[in-house]
Protein backbone atom coordinates (compact mmCIF):
# COMPACT_ATOMS: atom_id res chain seq x y z
CA UNK A 1 0.00 0.00 0.00
CA UNK A 2 1.32 3.34 -0.89
CA UNK A 3 -0.50 5.14 2.10
CA UNK A 4 -2.43 4.65 5.28
CA UNK A 5 -6.52 3.69 5.41
CA UNK A 6 -8.61 5.90 7.57
CA UNK A 7 -11.17 3.70 8.00
CA UNK A 8 -12.97 5.79 11.04
CA UNK A 9 -13.43 8.46 8.11
CA UNK A 10 -17.33 8.32 7.51
CA UNK A 11 -18.62 7.50 3.46
CA UNK A 12 -19.14 10.05 1.22
CA UNK A 13 -22.48 10.12 0.51
CA UNK A 14 -24.58 12.15 -2.74
CA UNK A 15 -25.72 14.95 -1.98
CA UNK A 16 -24.73 17.92 -0.37
CA UNK A 17 -25.35 19.11 3.56
CA UNK A 18 -23.59 22.91 3.97
CA UNK A 19 -24.31 23.86 7.35
CA UNK A 20 -24.38 20.39 9.13
CA UNK A 21 -21.92 21.02 12.39
CA UNK A 22 -18.97 19.06 12.60
CA UNK A 23 -17.59 16.49 14.91
CA UNK A 24 -14.10 17.69 16.69
CA UNK A 25 -11.15 17.18 15.24
CA UNK A 26 -12.89 16.98 11.59
CA UNK A 27 -13.56 18.27 8.38
CA UNK A 28 -16.65 19.19 6.74
CA UNK A 29 -16.22 18.88 2.74
CA UNK A 30 -18.39 19.60 0.29
CA UNK A 31 -17.75 19.19 -3.36
CA UNK A 32 -18.63 18.32 -6.84
CA UNK A 33 -16.66 14.86 -7.87
CA UNK A 34 -17.51 14.38 -12.03
CA UNK A 35 -20.96 15.85 -11.55
CA UNK A 36 -21.74 14.75 -8.64
CA UNK A 37 -22.45 16.82 -5.21
CA UNK A 38 -20.34 15.05 -2.51
CA UNK A 39 -20.02 15.49 1.08
CA UNK A 40 -18.36 14.20 3.91
CA UNK A 41 -16.74 14.59 7.46
CA UNK A 42 -13.38 13.80 7.22
CA UNK A 43 -9.93 13.66 8.74
CA UNK A 44 -8.23 17.14 8.10
CA UNK A 45 -5.22 14.99 7.07
CA UNK A 46 -7.11 13.53 4.58
CA UNK A 47 -5.53 13.50 0.85
CA UNK A 48 -7.31 14.44 -2.43
CA UNK A 49 -5.95 11.05 -3.58
CA UNK A 50 -6.76 9.59 -0.28
CA UNK A 51 -11.01 10.79 -0.53
CA UNK A 52 -10.98 9.52 -3.83
CA UNK A 53 -10.00 6.41 -3.71
CA UNK A 54 -10.43 5.07 -0.42
CA UNK A 55 -14.14 7.10 0.12
CA UNK A 56 -15.67 7.52 -3.33
CA UNK A 57 -13.68 4.30 -4.89
CA UNK A 58 -12.74 6.13 -7.68
CA UNK A 59 -9.90 3.91 -7.86
CA UNK A 60 -8.97 5.21 -11.36
CA UNK A 61 -6.25 8.03 -9.89
CA UNK A 62 -3.39 6.15 -9.37
CA UNK A 63 -0.88 6.53 -6.65
CA UNK A 64 3.04 5.98 -7.84
CA UNK A 65 5.66 7.85 -5.13
CA UNK A 66 2.95 9.64 -2.96
CA UNK A 67 6.26 12.56 -3.09
CA UNK A 68 4.58 14.90 -6.03
CA UNK A 69 7.44 13.66 -8.93
CA UNK A 70 5.35 10.63 -10.85
CA UNK A 71 2.10 12.37 -11.41
CA UNK A 72 0.01 8.96 -11.12
CA UNK A 73 -2.21 10.87 -9.67
CA UNK A 74 -3.17 13.89 -11.58
CA UNK A 75 -6.83 15.41 -11.26
CA UNK A 76 -9.10 18.08 -12.27
CA UNK A 77 -9.76 20.82 -9.81
CA UNK A 78 -11.80 23.73 -11.05
CA UNK A 79 -10.47 22.63 -14.38
CA UNK A 80 -6.63 22.51 -13.39
CA UNK A 81 -4.31 19.68 -13.31
CA UNK A 82 -3.78 18.89 -9.51
CA UNK A 83 -1.53 16.18 -8.17
CA UNK A 84 -4.13 14.56 -5.75
CA UNK A 85 -1.46 13.04 -3.13
CA UNK A 86 -0.10 16.54 -2.31
CA UNK A 87 -3.61 18.61 -1.94
CA UNK A 88 -5.45 18.47 1.26
CA UNK A 89 -9.17 17.08 0.67
CA UNK A 90 -10.48 19.47 2.93
CA UNK A 91 -8.77 22.26 0.63
CA UNK A 92 -11.18 21.16 -1.92
CA UNK A 93 -14.23 22.19 -0.13
CA UNK A 94 -16.70 24.02 -2.80
CA UNK A 95 -14.88 22.86 -5.68
CA UNK A 96 -15.49 20.78 -9.10
CA UNK A 97 -13.11 17.99 -9.30
CA UNK A 98 -12.69 15.36 -12.24
CA UNK A 99 -11.09 12.22 -12.19
CA UNK A 100 -10.25 9.91 -15.14
CA UNK A 101 -13.97 7.78 -14.88
CA UNK A 102 -15.54 11.87 -15.83
CA UNK A 103 -14.12 12.12 -18.55
CA UNK A 104 -15.76 10.29 -21.03
CA UNK A 105 -19.19 11.37 -21.74
CA UNK A 106 -22.20 9.47 -23.01
CA UNK A 107 -20.63 5.99 -23.08
CA UNK A 108 -17.80 7.45 -25.78
CA UNK A 109 -14.07 8.02 -24.31
CA UNK A 110 -12.69 11.36 -24.53
CA UNK A 111 -11.09 12.33 -27.38
CA UNK A 112 -7.72 11.98 -25.42
CA UNK A 113 -8.92 8.77 -24.28
CA UNK A 114 -9.34 7.77 -27.82
CA UNK A 115 -6.11 9.37 -28.60
CA UNK A 116 -4.45 7.43 -26.41
CA UNK A 117 -5.70 4.23 -27.44
CA UNK A 118 -5.10 4.86 -31.33
CA UNK A 119 -1.47 5.51 -30.53
CA UNK A 120 -1.11 3.10 -28.45
CA UNK A 121 0.43 5.84 -25.57
CA UNK A 122 0.37 2.84 -22.83
CA UNK A 123 1.63 -0.06 -21.72
CA UNK A 124 0.77 -1.00 -18.61
CA UNK A 125 -1.29 1.78 -17.99
CA UNK A 126 -0.15 2.74 -14.44
CA UNK A 127 0.56 6.76 -15.00
CA UNK A 128 -1.87 6.76 -17.85
CA UNK A 129 -4.87 8.61 -16.12
CA UNK A 130 -2.52 11.01 -14.78
CA UNK A 131 -1.09 11.28 -18.01
CA UNK A 132 -4.23 11.79 -19.83
CA UNK A 133 -5.71 14.37 -16.88
CA UNK A 134 -2.67 16.17 -17.64
CA UNK A 135 -2.97 16.25 -21.44
CA UNK A 136 -6.40 17.19 -21.37
CA UNK A 137 -5.18 20.79 -18.72
CA UNK A 138 -1.82 20.97 -21.35
CA UNK A 139 -4.35 21.31 -24.38
CA UNK A 140 -7.42 23.56 -22.31
CA UNK A 141 -4.21 25.83 -21.51
CA UNK A 142 -2.17 25.49 -24.71
CA UNK A 143 -4.47 25.16 -27.33
CA UNK A 144 -4.96 22.76 -29.86
CA UNK A 145 -1.85 23.55 -32.19
CA UNK A 146 0.29 22.41 -29.54
CA UNK A 147 4.00 21.67 -30.53
CA UNK A 148 5.71 18.47 -29.43
CA UNK A 149 8.45 20.20 -27.84
CA UNK A 150 5.94 21.69 -25.37
CA UNK A 151 4.17 18.98 -24.91
CA UNK A 152 7.48 17.30 -23.60
CA UNK A 153 8.23 19.91 -21.44
CA UNK A 154 4.39 20.23 -20.21
CA UNK A 155 4.57 16.72 -19.56
CA UNK A 156 7.67 17.06 -17.11
CA UNK A 157 5.97 15.93 -14.17
CA UNK A 158 4.68 13.02 -15.50
CA UNK A 159 6.71 10.03 -15.31
CA UNK A 160 6.12 6.92 -17.71
CA UNK A 161 8.31 3.55 -17.00
CA UNK A 162 7.19 1.62 -19.73
CA UNK A 163 6.66 3.75 -22.70
CA UNK A 164 9.74 5.51 -23.63
CA UNK A 165 7.06 8.75 -24.64
CA UNK A 166 7.03 8.77 -27.95
CA UNK A 167 3.75 7.45 -28.21
CA UNK A 168 2.52 9.52 -25.49
CA UNK A 169 3.62 12.41 -27.31
CA UNK A 170 2.13 11.20 -30.38
CA UNK A 171 -1.45 10.63 -28.52
CA UNK A 172 -1.21 14.41 -26.75
CA UNK A 173 -0.85 15.80 -30.18
CA UNK A 174 -3.61 13.84 -31.63
CA UNK A 175 -6.15 14.57 -28.58
CA UNK A 176 -5.42 18.36 -29.23
CA UNK A 177 -7.10 17.28 -32.38
CA UNK A 178 -9.69 15.11 -31.52
CA UNK A 179 -10.44 17.70 -28.32
CA UNK A 180 -10.70 20.63 -31.12
CA UNK A 181 -13.29 18.83 -33.17
CA UNK A 182 -15.09 18.14 -30.23
CA UNK A 183 -15.18 21.30 -29.33
CA UNK A 184 -16.45 22.51 -32.79
CA UNK A 185 -19.15 20.00 -32.94
CA UNK A 186 -20.27 21.34 -29.53
CA UNK A 187 -20.43 24.52 -30.86
CA UNK A 188 -22.58 23.99 -33.82
CA UNK A 189 -25.73 22.09 -31.29
FE1 LIG B 1 1.11 11.97 -6.82
FE2 LIG B 1 3.16 10.52 -7.69
S1 LIG B 1 1.43 9.85 -6.60
S2 LIG B 1 2.79 12.65 -7.99
FE1 LIG C 1 3.46 1.74 -17.64
FE2 LIG C 1 3.37 4.35 -18.18
S1 LIG C 1 2.47 2.73 -19.30
S2 LIG C 1 4.13 3.38 -16.40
Amino acid sequence: MFFKSRKDDKPAAAGGAPGQSTSPGRASVHMTVNGKAVSAEIDPRTLLVQFLREQLRLTGTHVGCDTSQCGACVVHVDGRAAKSCTVLAASCDGTAVTTIEGLAQGGELHPMQEAFREHHGLQCGYCTPGMIMAAVDIVNRKGSNVSEAVIREELDGNICRCTGYHNIVAAVRAGAVGMASMSRRQAAE
